[in-house]
């Protein structure tokens, strides 16, 4: 199948992220968030990643134009009417994507198919919220999208064949990797990052400084970068969210510790915010 035009909604880390890939793997892509200001946030770091491809030497000038030439930037839904695949990417929370996706259905033409990158929430629930339940589709992608391998494709027990044929080449034609993981809250990467993350958490609460959490898990368990520097990368929000939702699903073993909450008061989320376990001022 050819892809000529994605539609992504929510064009934070990983919209942009995923707006990035499509457009280098060559798609038209209509990224859509709620304000010019989020729309201008978004391009502005794609910008800024196809720089750093360019000074490595990974792209030509020429290329950096024309990726950025297949990026469309929207307020509004209206690009979702071309789209052969939707892909949905605003915050974590359930009844905002059924709105979301209650919309999608309704606008997009009978063939698009819907995915969401929900990092924990089961497909199954956003499936219940629309009307073509056979073509909704999990795509788990990692942060950072255009830097990481893999991405999880979760169906629900609705979902055709034809729909996850369709998601399997979608990724392979963005030079990802695809895993197939089974639709309970978290799948697999989350379910085991986040007790992970959690249990950093922890660690620091019982008095470790984040430093040592981190170091301890680079140098002694080889960990690419530190449960605490990941959890700035990603958002203490997104981590608390998926948390909470494995909770429901799992129970107590994901209790979220009590100092994600903290920080997230006082608006420590990490590195979008300027500050959470490190500061980035
Ligand atoms: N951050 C990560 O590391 C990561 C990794 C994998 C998956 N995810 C998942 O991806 C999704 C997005 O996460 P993120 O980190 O990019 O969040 P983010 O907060 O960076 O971006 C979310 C964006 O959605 C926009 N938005 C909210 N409501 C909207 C609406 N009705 N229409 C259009 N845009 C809307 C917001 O304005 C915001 O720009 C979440 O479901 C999250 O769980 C996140």
């Amino acid at each position: 199948m050819i892809y000529k035009n994605i539609f992504i909604q929510g064009a934070g880390i990983m919209g942009a992220g995923i707006a990035q890939v499509s457009a280098q793997a060559g798609m038209n892509v209509t990224l859509m968030d709620l304000s010019a200001e989020l729309i201008k946030k978004a391009i502005d770091s794609i910008e800024r990643n196809l720089l750093r491809s360019m000074e490595k030497g990974r792209i030509t000038l020429q290329d950096k134009a024309d990726i950025l030439s297949r990026i469309k930037l929207s307020t509004d839904t209206e690009g979702a009417k071309e789209a052969e695949i939707a892909i949905e990417a605003v915050f974590e929370d359930v009844e905002l994507k059924k709105k979301v996706f209650n919309e999608l259905d309704k606008i997009c033409p009978s063939h698009t198919i819907l995915a969401s990158n929900t990092s924990s929430i089961p497909i199954g629930f956003i499936a219940s919220s629309i009307a073509r339940k056979e073509k909704i589709i999990g795509l788990h992608f990692m942060n950072p999208v255009p830097v990481m391998r893999g991405v999880e494709i979760i169906r629900a027990r609705t979902t055709s064949d034809e729909t996850f044929n369709i998601a399997m080449d979608f990724i392979r034609k963005l030079g990802k990797e695809a895993v197939e993981a089974v639709d309970y809250a978290g799948f697999i990467c989350s379910r085991i990052l986040d007790a992970m993350l959690n249990e950093a958490v922890r660690c620091v609460m019982d008095g470790n400084r984040p430093e040592e959490v981190d170091k301890a898990m680079k140098v002694c368990t080889n960990f690419p970068m530190g449960p605490l520097e990941l959890i700035d990368l990603a958002g203490a929000d997104i981590v608390l969210h998926g948390l909470e939702i494995m909770e429901e699903e799992f129970g107590d073993r994901y209790h979220p510790a009590p100092l994600l909450r903290q920080l997230i008061r006082s608006g420590h989320l990490g590195k979008k915010a300027g500050k959470g376990f490190y500061n980035y001022t």
